[in-house]
């Protein structure tokens, strides 16, 4: 088909987005070239194609994100996780209110990449700067690869009403990001010219031989990508949990983490982010991925040169969509269930490519490990701590699980899902309070 002046094939079952993603990685490294963004963001890594200056970024915040680095990293989960618990413990009045979490939840991993790359904590969900920041990093996000906007694929739009007139949003955006995370930057220099050691990406990038701007470009790229798509997925599996299905379910999780720990539920609780090693859990989580693709088109590519597939020349410089919430339903792949929620459905499956939802091949989500590990800690914490149940409140909103509609944004690159209220019933309170 033709996105504008673009030449795009979309690729629906899985075979075929394997196929291509995987069997072409190399023939599929770039990015297409969207106006506004490549030509006005430095070094925007998850928009930009694989130049040398992006693939020594690619290269950098993969090391970043690497397994030998998340020792070092736990010590920054922690007091995050256990913030998103007692803010539901708290604001939830022990289940006797329900509430949204959803702002909590994204705060908690904001948190956690701002530690991840500039070193600092920022705590509240109503902080200011927070907020701004958030709201100009959303602001980027959501029109990145996006269909929003006409001019962004029509020559004739741009030459018609240039950006002077329009109003850039991705530059003035960016201004506002630029502006906060100079404040942070500043922030961390004048710490490390206390002398304090702080263990975080824009130090280690130092090994890189990154320039300054480069390093930046890895940091906003980290910061730009991390709130939302995990929030989103933790946010999903609660919504299942608390639903009548999910119930019974938390029951088992509950049981399979006390069994895994020989009963021994603080040391399940400290070891949350340092193994997986309950099954279950990871079955639930790699389902949650699956059946809620909260990264339904993942992130278009761009072919670098033609490819042969099937009896198909592919020509270099298509766009290349993975319509990855069709491949995640897709019945030729998971079979006749495809279209339900089956929280076992990985138990003792496992295949490097569980689902599409961060991508395929050689621009895969640098985080997809990282990302499971935050989403399978914060599962087991909530598990341990509370008893989950969506409001009886005749008012209240209760958690959509169709797998397209639940989400309230359709022309985004990532989904963004309706609210629910969700009533946090601790467990054993005494146990609970301890843990802040
Ligand atoms: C559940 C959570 C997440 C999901 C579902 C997700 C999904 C994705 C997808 C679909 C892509 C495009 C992959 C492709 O082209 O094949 C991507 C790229 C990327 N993600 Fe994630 N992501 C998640 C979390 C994160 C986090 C926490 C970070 C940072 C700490 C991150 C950093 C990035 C970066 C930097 C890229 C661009 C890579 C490139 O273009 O070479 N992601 N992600």
């Amino acid at each position: 088909m033709r996105l504008g002046d673009q030449r795009t094939l979309v690729a629906t079952s899985f075979q075929a987005i394997k196929d291509l993603w995987i069997g072409h990685a190399n023939d599929l490294i770039d990015r297409p070239f969207q106006h506004g963004f490549a030509d006005k963001l430095e070094y925007d890594l998850s928009g930009a194609a694989m130049t040398e200056p992006i693939r020594r970024c690619r290269k950098a915040a993969m090391r970043a994100l690497a397994k030998p680095m998340w020792p070092s990293y736990y010590p920054l989960l922690e007091p995050s996780s256990v913030n998103f618990v007692k803010n539901a413990f708290t604001a939830g009045a022990n289940g006797g209110k329900a509430i949204e979490a959803y702002p909590f939840l994204r705060q908690v991993v904001f948190d956690l990449a701002l530690s991840l790359t500039y070193g600092t904590r920022m705590t509240g969900e109503n902080n200011e700067f927070v907020v701004t920041l958030i709201e100009s990093i959303n602001r980027i996000s959501h029109l990145r690869s996006s269909t929003q906007r006409f001019r962004d694929y029509t020559p004739m739009l741009r030459f018609l009403i240039p950006d002077a007139l329009s109003g850039n949003v991705i530059v003035t955006s960016e201004r506002v990001r630029q502006q906060h995370l100079d404040v942070v930057y500043a922030d961390l220099q004048r710490r490390l010219a206390e002398g304090e050691k702080v263990n975080c990406i824009v130090t280690g990038l130092v090994n890189d031989k990154l320039s300054l701007p480069e390093s930046h470009g890895v940091c906003k790229a980290l910061l730009q990508a991390a709130p939302d798509s995990t929030a989103s997925s933790i946010y999903m599996g609660i919504a299942w949990l608390c639903s009548h299905d999910g119930r019974a379910y938390q029951t088992e999780l509950y049981a399979a983490i006390m069994a895994a720990y020989h009963g021994d539920r603080d040391r399940a609780w400290d070891m949350a982010f340092r193994e997986e090693i309950v099954p279950l859990v990871v079955s639930f989580y790699k389902e949650t991925l699956r059946f809620w693709t909260t990264t339904p088109f993942a992130t278009p590519r761009a072919t670098v040169s033609d490819i042969k597939h099937r009896d198909t020349l592919i020509p270099k410089g298509v766009t290349m969509i993975m319509n990855a919430q069709q491949g995640n339903h897709d019945e030729s792949w998971y079979g006749h269930t495809a279209g339900s929620f089956d929280p076992i459905r990985f138990m003792g499956n496992e295949t490097s490519l569980p689902h599409l939802t961060y991508g395929a091949g050689s621009r895969i989500c640098p985080s997809a490990a990282l990302s499971n590990r935050i989403i399978y800690a914060m599962i087991v914490r909530l598990i341990l701590a509370f008893e989950m149940t969506e409001s009886e409140e005749p008012n209240a909103r209760r958690p959509d699980l169709d797998a397209i509609n639940f989400s309230d944004v359709r022309d985004s690159l990532v989904a963004l899902p309706r609210a629910y209220d969700c009533c946090y019933n601790a467990r054993d309170a005494h146990w609970l309070v301890q843990k802040w």
